[in-house]
């Protein structure tokens, strides 16, 4: 859907991004992950044209952008800025309204398609006819991606959406996130400098360092294949947390045959859940056992939190030996 060919961008003498090469298939969340300067934003922006390349090229289903006019190449994809980037003088139903402004949506169908997106990110409509800086950080969040979703572009840019905010809105907005629809069917490019984050919300992530790519991988390429020293130091802290995330349920579970399930608390799991999820959900819905339930024969397997750890360890082990 998204690829990326040897991009570069010098600004004065800094190489802000130097020789990058990536792909994003339909419908996968890439993080672009990396410490402050490392050439993220720079990345981001030159997929829908804010900034202009040095060098190298970028398609977007199969087409050069370069070859479209910039506003509508931009219009195409939705794009939430690092600091939100709401427009101040811009009440809320203006602010997630620009583009099908822009588009010459009517009234109607504009105020419909706002109200319907108010009411996924739980954001009340009282809200609508309000300021951006009357509200909190994480509401202002929510208005920044209201704002990216509005005409459901297939691609989506974020710049650190979660960034300004504290820890526990942080995991209840990314829960959030994670649980919405609209957002499934989307191919999107994420931000970030939180390691935590990027393991929670990544498909894939691209560890970046000064301008280049350090690796590409699944999450838990760079935590067991990890292709140097600076990625293993970048994944140290809290390391067990990262790999609970990393590792999925059917990762260490064989679930024979394809019809099986995996339920907790009489409610069935992704089998494309982490480990950490399913933590969560002995810790939160005080389950005691997760079963597995094979569909043909109805045998059910239960295991808990002990079983559950010595298929990790055991899981751990065969990574260490391949
Ligand atoms: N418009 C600009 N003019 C000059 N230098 C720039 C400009 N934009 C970015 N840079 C430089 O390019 C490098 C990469 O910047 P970029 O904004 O892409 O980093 P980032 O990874 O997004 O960082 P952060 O996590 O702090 O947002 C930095 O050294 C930055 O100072
Ligand atoms: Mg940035």
């Amino acid at each position: 859907m998204i690829k990326v060919e040897h991009l570069s961008k010098s600004f004065n003498k800094t190489k802000a991004v130097d020789n990058i090469s990536f792909e994003v298939a339909e419908g996968e969340n890439l993080v672009l992950l990396g410490t402050s300067g490392c050439g993220k934003t720079t990345t981001l922006k030159m997929i829908n044209r804010l900034i202009e390349p040095d060098q190298g090229k970028v398609f977007i289903h199969g087409q050069n952008i370069m070859d479209q006019q910039p506003e509508t190449l931009r219009r195409g994809i939705g794009y939430v800025l690092q600091n939100n980037g709401l427009f101040p003088h811009y009440t809320v139903a203006e602010n997630i309204a620009v583009v099908p402004q822009l588009l010459k949506w009517n009234k109607k169908q504009t105020q419909h398609r706002v109200s319907e997106l108010l009411e996924k990110l739980h954001l009340d409509k009282k809200y609508l006819s309000v300021y951006p800086n009357e509200l909190s950080g994480g509401q202002q969040q929510r208005v920044g991606l209201a704002r990216a979703l509005v005409t459901d572009p297939a691609v989506l840019l974020m710049d650190e959406p979660f960034g300004a905010l504290d820890t526990v809105t942080r995991s209840k907005i990314q829960a959030e996130f994670k649980a919405l629809d609209e957002l499934k069917r989307k191919t999107i490019i994420m931000v970030t400098h939180d390691v935590q984050e990027a393991f929670e919300l990544g498909d894939r992530i691209c560890l970046m360092d000064k301008g280049k790519i350090v690796q590409n991988g699944l999450p838990g390429d760079l935590l067991f294949k990890p292709v140097n020293a600076f990625v293993r130091d970048f994944l140290k802290d809290q390391r067990l947390q990262l790999e609970f995330k990393a590792i999925k349920l059917r990762d260490i579970i064989d679930l024979r045959p394809k019809g099986g399930v995996f339920e907790l608390h009489g409610e069935v799991l992704s089998q494309n859940i982490s480990l950490w999820h399913v933590l969560e959900g002995f810790k939160f819905s005080k389950a005691e056992n997760l079963h597995i339930i094979d569909h043909y024969s109805k045998k059910k397997t239960v295991l808990g939190f002990e079983g559950l750890m010595t298929a990790f360890y055991q899981y751990k082990k065969r990574q260490a030996h391949e």
